[in-house]
Parts: structure tokens; sequence; C-alpha cells
């Protein structure tokens, strides 16, 4: 990752200290644009092997500890501008989710109160979204039918939307589903010569590459007016189908597409009928809002520099 991905605006204009909660994927690669754009960063992680990876990067405070408990509250010594929570669930089904998402929000809460924070960011996913049939889909979509797990998450965005008072701005945004450096599965799979991809390819992916849900996170964290406080989706804006990805890496690769079997599902898809819900998620407000785009632009951009392919 590098401070080169942050246009020198939005550099200038970042909170001079973001704590981050929940140091995986987006939160590791968001601590080292922030460190390499001279912020000071805190940071939690339960995991001890990321603690010292993320002390190597230069974080200046990490605290290991299970964020859903009140244990570290009185460990983080600094004070912080802003706040990102971007934990997820990392396994442990719907009690995992509870725990992790409802609970660990609660927690961030109860700390945060007071400590004079300037914005609250919370990364959420589309997956509140119970729209299928192919359908677009933009924050004024209903969620009451979302999914369990997609409930969770609604709740816990309801904890911060409640406690906006307490903070110059917060920002829900919506994630789609995220694929970059190390997170490719079905580029996997094809390089692993498999010829049946489990599951059906018709219905829409929505995606996002790591880098640009930094960027996003970063261009949030500049905006304090709480008039752009809310909820906002992110993604490319350029869905499409499964099996239309295949297809595309499987010519990138000189294979031939594999078939899909809708026969072969994991427990957790079958929990969901058997399919993913097929819609199309906008985020022109994201966008709109603050003047955003994403730096791969579709999933072709995202994995022609994932596979090293330069644009012709
Ligand atoms: N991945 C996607 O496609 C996707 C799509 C939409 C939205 N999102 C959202 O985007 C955010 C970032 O996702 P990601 O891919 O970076 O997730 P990730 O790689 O799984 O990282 C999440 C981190 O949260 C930590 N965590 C979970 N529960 C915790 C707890 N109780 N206490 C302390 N730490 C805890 C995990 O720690 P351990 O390493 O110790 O487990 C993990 O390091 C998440 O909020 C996720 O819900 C992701």
């Amino acid at each position: 990752m590098s401070v080169h991905l942050l246009p020198d605006a939005l550099v200038a204009n970042l909170p001079k200290s973001v704590i981050i909660f929940g140091c995986g994927y987006i939160g590791t690669a968001l601590a080292e644009v922030l460190l390499a754009a001279g912020v000071r960063v805190g940071a939690l992680t339960r995991n001890v092997q990321k603690a010292t990876r993320l002390r190597e990067l230069g974080v200046h405070e990490v605290i290991v500890a299970d964020l859903d408990s009140d244990a570290w509250h009185g460990q983080f010594t600094g004070a912080y501008e802003s706040v990102v929570n971007c934990v997820s669930s990392a396994g442990g089904g719907i009690d995992g989710y509870r725990k992790s998402y409802l609970e660990g929000q609660r927690s961030i809460l109860k700390w945060a109160k007071g400590r004079g924070i300037q914005s609250y960011l919370y990364t959420s996913s589309t997956s509140v979204y119970p729209q299928d049939g192919g359908v677009r889909v933009d924050e004024t979509a209903d969620t009451a039918d979302a999914p369990l797990t997609g409930q969770v998450l609604c709740e816990s965005e309801r904890l911060l939307a409640d406690a906006a008072d307490t903070f110059g701005a917060w920002y829900v945004l919506r994630l789609a589903g995220i694929y970059g450096p190390r997170r490719h599965y079905l580029l996997d799979l094809l390089r692993a010569g498999e010829s049946v991809i489990p599951g059906v390819g018709d219905y829409f992916l929505n995606l996002i590459h790591r880098d640009d849900v930094v960027t996003a996170i970063c261009t949030a964290l500049t905006c304090h007016p709480s008039s752009k406080s809310g909820i906002y989706n992110v993604s490319d804006d350029q869905p499409a189908s499964k099996a239309e990805l295949v297809a595309w890496l499987a010519k990138q690769l000189g294979q031939v597409p594999p078939l899909f079997d809708p026969e072969h599902v994991s427990p957790r898809l079958q929990r969901r009928g058997g399919r993913m819900p097929s819609r199309q998620i906008s985020s022109s407000k994201f966008r709109e809002t603050f003047r955003w785009s994403p730096q791969y632009e579709d999933f072709r951009a995202g994995y022609r520099d994932l596979l090293g392919i330069k644009k012709a």
C-alpha cells in the first residue's frame, strides 16, 4: 500500500489521529496508508501476530484485546480525532456476528463517549439488503427483510446513528464484496485448474477493490460536517454476473471457462436457498456527496492489475 494512493489534497485534510478497531484486510491496509500520510494511528486487534506486524508498520499504540469486552477501555492513552470500526464477524455464525459487530460497536461507542471524537466511520455491508431479481438498490431500499446476519449489521448501524450527537460526523459505509491482493477466490480456483465452480453463475456480483475501500474511508474521514453524516453504499458501481467474471478470468488465463455446478453449494449458501441474491448496488450517493470515484472502475481493471496485465 502506498500513500500515493491518496491525492495530495486528501492527505492534507486527513485527521491528525485515527484509531482503527479490527485490523484485518482493510484495517491493516488503511493503517499503512494513514501512517505513510503522517497520521498518528492506534489499533486494536485480538491477534498477537497481527499486533507485532502493526507495531513493525509503525502503528503508535497497539492493544491486543477482544473488542466486545470493556477491558481494553483504559489501555489507550492517546487522544484520537477519528474512529474507524472495521471488524468483521471472522466466523462464528450468528453468535460471532452479535459478538463482533453488535457488542463490539456497543463497546467502542461507550469508550468513545466524551473523548471529542470528530468522526466515526463504520464499515457495514451491502448484505443488509434483501432485494433480489436483478433490481437496482440504493440506500433507500428497505432492509426490514434482511437475512439474520444482515439484521445484526443493521442493528449495529442503528447503534451508531443513535449516538450521532456524540460525534462531529458519523458514516456507515455499506461495502460491496472486497477483492484485491491475496483476496481473489475465483482467480485461485481457476489457477488451480478447477473445471467446475460450485453454485450458479447467473447472479450479479457487486465488487470493490481493497484500495478503493481505503480511499473511500480516507475521503469520508476528511469531511467533518455533520450534514454529510449517514449511510452510504460503496461499490465500483459496475455489477457483473459471476459467470461473466469467471469467463473473463478464464480468457485472461488462456483457459476454457469452467462450468457451474448448482448441486454443489456451501452450507452457508444452502441456508440462503442455494443461491446468492442478485441485485445491482448503486453507490451514486457516496460518489456525488464526496466526489469520490474508484481507481479500479470495474472488475476488469482490478483483476488486470492483480494479473499484472497492462491495459491495451
Ligand atoms: N470481505 C468482504 O467482502 C466484505 C464485504 C462487505 C463488508 N465488509 C466489511 O468490511 C470490513 C472489513 O472487512 P475485512 O475483509 O477487512 O475483514 P477481515 O479481514 O476479516 O478483518 C476483520 C478483523 O476484525 C477482527 N475482529 C473480529 N472480531 C473481533 C473482536 N471481537 N475483537 C477484536 N477484533 C475482532 C478480526 O480479528 P482476527 O484476525 O483476530 O479474527 C479481523 O482481523 C468489515 O466490517 C466487514 O464486515 C467486508
